[in-house]
């Protein structure tokens, strides 16, 4: 072995000895963090502010909001919260583009902390649902790269962009409403998708300021943080602040991304009509970048350089453990080996990457590490189906437990009629039955061992964000 293949692999046994000893928290945390920045916590030490855990993040199209909804879905399962997951009959998602309602959630899943799949956002429903306390953070892209990215996701599955001679998006623009039509089917990913997934009209004339005005402030009410993609990590920042939560909650690998040869860049002249096609969704990007900034420099400049840079760090530093001390490889889903760790591919034009695991990777792994790297890099669909497995036994366990008057109101009537959208998935089992009934204990069934060969990847999802 060269010298620094043992180093390496130095760095990969202490990194996940430290994962372990610190249940899955690291030590490179908080000390450098306590100059510059105001209100930190520094350990889980008695007299801080415990971490809030109620939260619900709304997934916008395109907008890294994968990558989030991995790292909610991580934060969720190892602090035994209970996330809202969608009935089997709205798919993965909670039947969007409906608008939310509080029947598309699984009554094994309820009563939540953490709601995260896709929806049309309903503001009244989700507070009909959530504790009171709940926190509703969401994330905005830059309209132009957002809509050369959906342009190209959704290219062969919205009929607005099917249309178009040649794919191309430089004939879209030049006359939309040739190719458009608002109220068709999967019109939403043509027009002002990040108003529409919020709950608004994507169809209002741009000369209706009075309308977009009042949007964007309805939205600055609603939601604590709105995170901007472009800026992640300094997003990340904010809502660990606001969340009260350690840097190691912010944790994330990269998810759902294109190949590069999948992108396009846009030719002079197409951004600015893609605003004023999208005028909603330019004017809530303008007004909520701004006012990420703001908060980004109320917390310090300084401050935040910080974090990021530690972020970063232990970031590459988690990457490197997981992946058998070397960055992984970005591979298209056809070079996947491990079938539960490709993601959903929305055309064959489009490549939507991701990563593999060495094969070995359990030689000298405890079963809790390789979760933990699995998890990181779980494509969406396979976590919403892990998770809701693992959540369903835990819910049947403590069943017998629990009075029926304990349980939450939207408990009561388990539905059995369930709303059916475009849902291409057959109705799969919950999971697997808990018949063990070990009721002693309310131990989460986390569903650690081997439960990658009990997925079965469906080779039709209906979409992905
Ligand atoms: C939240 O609900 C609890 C109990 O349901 C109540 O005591 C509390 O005052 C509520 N808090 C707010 C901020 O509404
Ligand atoms: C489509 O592409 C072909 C070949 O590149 C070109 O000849 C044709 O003019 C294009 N059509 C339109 C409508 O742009
Ligand atoms: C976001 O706002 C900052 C601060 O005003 C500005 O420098 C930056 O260019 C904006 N980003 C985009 C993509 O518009
Ligand atoms: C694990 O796989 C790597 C690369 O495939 C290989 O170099 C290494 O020898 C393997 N280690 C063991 C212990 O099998
Ligand atoms: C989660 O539950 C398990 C089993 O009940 C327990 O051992 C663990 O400490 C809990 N973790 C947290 C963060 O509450």
């Amino acid at each position: 072995m060269s010298q620094k293949k043992i180093f390496l692999v130095f760095v990969a046994i202490s990194t996940v000895s430290l994962l372990l000893h610190h249940g899955g928290h690291f030590s490179w945390t908080m000390e450098a963090f306590h100059l510059g920045c105001p209100a930190l916590r520094s350990h889980p030490a008695a007299g801080l502010k415990p971490k809030h855990t109620n939260v619900a993040f709304l997934k916008t199209h395109k907008t890294a909001s994968t990558t989030m909804q991995n790292l909610l879905f991580r934060f969720a399962e190892h602090n035994n919260l209970t996330v809202a997951l969608p009935v089997q009959a709205c798919s993965h998602q909670f039947c969007y583009p409906r608008s939310f309602t509080s029947h598309f959630v699984h009554p094994h899943t309820l009563p939540p902390n953490v709601i995260t799949s896709h929806m049309r956002f309903n503001k009244a429903e989700l507070q009909r649902l959530m504790p009171n306390d709940t926190i509703y953070v969401t994330i905005l892209r830059e309209p132009g790269s957002m809509f050369e990215s959906l342009f190209s996701y959704y290219n062969q599955y919205c009929q607005s962009f099917k249309r178009v001679p040649n794919g191309s998006l430089e004939a879209f623009l030049e006359e939309p409403w040739r190719y458009y039509r608002p109220d068709e089917k999967d019109s939403m990913y043509a027009r002002n998708t990040l108003t529409f997934d919020l709950g608004g009209d994507k169809d209002r004339p741009a000369t209706d300021v009075v309308y977009a005005r009042a949007f964007v402030a309805e939205v600055e009410r609603v939601f604590s943080l709105v995170m901007i993609a472009e800026y992640f990590d300094e997003s990340l920042v904010l809502l660990r602040h606001l969340l009260s939560w350690d840097l190691d909650d912010i944790l994330y690998f990269k998810l759902n991304m294109r190949t590069p040869s999948s992108k396009r860049s846009l030719t002079p002249g197409l951004p600015a009509k893609i605003r004023a096609w999208n005028s909603l969704d330019a004017r809530l990007y303008d007004h909520f970048n701004a006012s990420l900034w703001r908060q980004l420099s109320a917390l310090g400049p300084a401050c935040v350089a910080r974090e990021v840079r530690l972020l970063r760090r232990a970031q590459e530093r988690l990457m490197r453990s997981c992946f058998g001390g070397r960055m992984p490889l970005l591979r298209s889903a056809a070079q996947i080996k491990n079938k539960d760790l490709r993601p959903w591919q929305p055309s064959g034009k489009v490549d939507i990457v991701g990563y593999d695991l060495p094969v070995n990777l359990s030689r000298g792994f405890s079963s809790q590490a390789q979760e933990l790297c699995l998890k990181l890099i779980m494509p969406e669909v396979q976590y919403t189906r892990v998770l809701l497995r693992s959540q369903s036994l835990r819910y049947r366990r403590s069943y017998q437990l629990r009075s029926p008057q304990q349980s939450h109101p939207l408990q009561q009537p388990i539905r059995t009629v369930l709303p059916r959208h475009r849902s291409q998935q057959p109705p799969a089992a919950p999971g697997p039955a808990s018949g063990t009934g070990s009721t002693s204990t309310s131990k989460p069934a986390a569903g650690t061992q081997g439960w990658t060969t009990k997925i079965r990847s469906k080779s039709s999802q209906t979409q992905a964000s």
